[in-house]
Order: structure tokens, then sequence, then C-alpha cells
């Protein structure tokens, strides 16, 4: 058990908190502030405690250079409006310097400040051990809250839980508890649905939840690499030929294991992936050469809704197709509403599931929409994340 943020005493001590305050910017405005929203808690309470704030994260993937665009003088502003508090912006491209050392040194009980993009210097991702000192010299105490970044191995979560006493925050705990409970003592049937793009991606995720589902649902461009490895025309569709082994060895496993594996029936496909273009909906049996896959059909979807009925703990990751787009959006869409109206514990993982589900404007209809993409997949491939590991255990 690692220590928590209430095994702390926080009054009139510097929390140095990393947060993974990665989120879409545009024009200089935050699109996404979700991960914002859900840093809230932990900052609220440290606040309340009586702690000086200091906010660490990284934004994007400078490469260790100064970026203007990738600042996160626009995540401060935002956290701001959100915290209906003022987030001061300590800037210097250097991340810790000795001005910003001296401002936040300055900093009263309950305030806070957010510094730098830590990714604009290069040890932030060496885990270098220098960037780690400077940056544990600015706080007593060291809270990760920052779950997306937590499969990283970084100087602002490990680094620094080497130096400082360490605790995780209220979302790293959350987060933690839903995929625990969810994979090592799941309430049944345990049903996953996973998409997106390519088996490569998943392929660790697919070998345990072949432990531990009772059913698993391929959906997205992932189900035509499974297509074709059944001797199915997949015509122009995204495939990856050299896994198709890999998908029939995957299919024996799943007969093995006794897991119900379920794949598109129907699909709509289209001569090309654009703007324009109309879908048509067809059997699994009938796509042919001019045929690009790109959505699930219905008899698909009635078919996952059968499979979800009596689930109790249901895990989802990535798409059932191209849902940017209007046109082949239907199955990932509706597959949410299904997902929001089953009576079971629903996992959501994944940014573009995330996308998904907020799409479909069911969000809060679902038990837990994880903050991390390579993150919680790692968590569902049964991986132990280095940014939670280097916390403290409790005494
Ligand atoms: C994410 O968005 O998944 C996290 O913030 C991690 O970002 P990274 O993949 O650039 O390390």
């Amino acid at each position: 058990m690692k220590n928590t943020i209430r095994d702390f005493d926080f009054k009139d001590k510097t929390a140095l908190v990393r947060v993974d305050f990665n989120v879409p910017i545009k024009d200089g405005k935050v699109t996404g502030d979700d991960r914002i929203i859900k840093a809230a808690d932990t900052i609220n309470f440290l606040v309340d405690a009586g702690a000086k704030v200091v906010l660490i994260s990284h934004l994007g993937r400078p490469k260790g250079e100064y970026k203007e665009e990738l600042s996160l003088a626009p995540v401060a502003k935002r956290a701001s409006e959100i915290l209906n508090k003022d987030v001061k912006f300590i800037a210097s491209k250097e991340v810790v310097d000795d001005k910003v050392v001296e401002e936040v040194k300055n900093l009263k009980s309950g305030e806070i400040a957010l510094l730098e993009n830590l990714r604009f210097v290069k040890g932030e991702e060496a885990n270098d051990k220098d960037f780690s000192k400077r940056l544990a010299s600015l706080g007593d105490i060291f809270v990760n809250d920052a779950f997306g970044t937590a499969h990283r191995a970084h100087a602002s979560n490990v680094g620094v839980a080497e130096l400082l006493p360490s605790c995780v925050g209220f979302l790293v705990e959350k987060e933690v508890k839903y995929f625990d409970e969810a994979l090592k003592n799941p309430e049944r049937p345990f049903v996953a649905i996973l998409g997106g793009a390519k088996v490569s991606d998943k392929i660790g995720v697919i070998e345990e939840l072949l432990k531990k589902v009772d059913s698993l649902v391929i959906v997205g461009a992932m189900a035509n690499t499974f297509l074709k490895s059944k001797g199915l025309e997949v015509g122009k569709s995204l495939v990856e030929d050299d896994k198709l082994d890999l998908a029939r060895e995957i299919m024996a496993k799943a007969i093995e294991n006794h897991v119900n594996l379920i794949l598109p029936q129907d699909v709509i496909v289209a001569p090309e992936l654009s703007e324009d273009s109309k879908g048509e909906l067809k059997e699994v049996e009938d796509v042919d050469l001019e045929d690009m896959i790109l959505d699930i059909g219905k008899e698909s979807l009635e078919d996952i809704k059968n499979e979800l009925e009596s689930a109790k703990t249901v895990i989802l990751n990535g798409p059932c197709g191209v849902f940017e787009i209007e046109e082949f959006s239907h199955g990932t869409i509706e597959l949410a509403k299904i997902l929001a109206n089953i009576d079971a514990t629903v996992i959501v993982g994944g940014g573009d599931s995330v996308a998904a589900v907020e799409k479909a404007g069911v969000e809060d209809k679902l038990t837990h929409i994880s903050t991390g993409g390579g993150a919680s997949l790692k968590m569902l491939e049964g991986k132990t994340l280095p940014g939670i590991e280097a916390v403290s255990d409790k005494e």
C-alpha cells in the first residue's frame, strides 16, 4: 500500500505535486480540461490543509527544448478558473532556477503555483539526478497525482520520489483502485471491449485479459486483422499482415481459456476514408477488394449488446471505427450509450474512448473514465507503473 495524502500533515509545508496537465491546447486556449478538473480534489485538499502547493507537469513532447506553443501558461489560466483560485504561473525555460526557488519560497500557505513544462529540460525524461534534486529542493513532501504519466520513469515522478517523503494523490489512488478491483477481483461476467487501430499496440493487453475475462470483444481496425486471418476479404481496410498468425494464436488461446471471443458480423464500408465518403452496410463475408471497413454494423452492435446485458464488469479501450467522422461514428457512439445503460462497473481507458464517451454525452453514467492512455494500457497488461512504484509504501 502506498502512502496517500491523508498520511501527511501539510500545514505550512510545501507540497510538490506532479500532475498530468498534458491537455489539448488550441490558439493559446485549453480545449480539454478533464485532467485539470480531476486533479482538483487533491489540490483543494492540500490548500485546505494549509500547504503551499507547487504543481509540476509536462505538456506534449518538446524533447528538452523550449517551445513557446508548449508553455503551460494557458493551463495555469484554465486551472485558476477551475479551482476558483489564483494559480500563479512561475515561468522559466529551465523550469527551476534561482528566481523560481525564490518565488516558491515566497508562497504563502494555501497558495498555488504552476511551474513551466518539465520537458523543456532534457533531464526530465532522462530521469537525471541533478534535475530531480533541483525539483526536490522546492518541496517538503512529494505528491504524485499524475496517473497519465505513471508509466514513465522520469525525474519528476521517479527521481523526485526517491529524494522526498512521498505519497499518491486522490486521482492516482482512485485510478489504481478501479483497475485493481476490475483486474484482480472482477464481479462476473467480465467483458473487455478492445478497439483501435492495431493488434500490435494491444497484444500485451489481449494476452493478459485472455487470462481474466469471460468475453473479449474485438472491434475497430484491429478486428480487420482477425477477419483476414479467418480467410475473409478486408479489401483496402487497415490491416496488419504480419500479425495474421498472432491473431490465429489469440483465437486459439481464447478457445483454450473458455473466453468468448466476439468479432464484428457486419461492418460499414466505404471506397475511401474521407469526410465525404458514404458508408454502406455489409456482412463481413461480403466485403470486397474495393472496400474499406470503417465502422461496425448494427448486427455487431446487437451481438455486443446481448453480451453486455448480463455483464457485471466491463472494460472499454479503443473505438469501434473512425468515430471522428460522423458517417462512421455510429458504432462507437451507440456502444457508449449501451454501456451507459447497463448495470455493471464500466471502466473506460484510452484517449480515443474517452473522447468517444464524451461525444456520446454519457461520461457521467459510466463508473470510471481513466485519465491515462498509455498508463491505463500498462495497468491492463498487469504491469506495475514506475511512477507509482517509486512512491513510499505505508509504514
Ligand atoms: C499521456 O497523455 O498519455 C500522458 O500525458 C503521457 O504523455 P507521453 O506519452 O508523451 O509520455
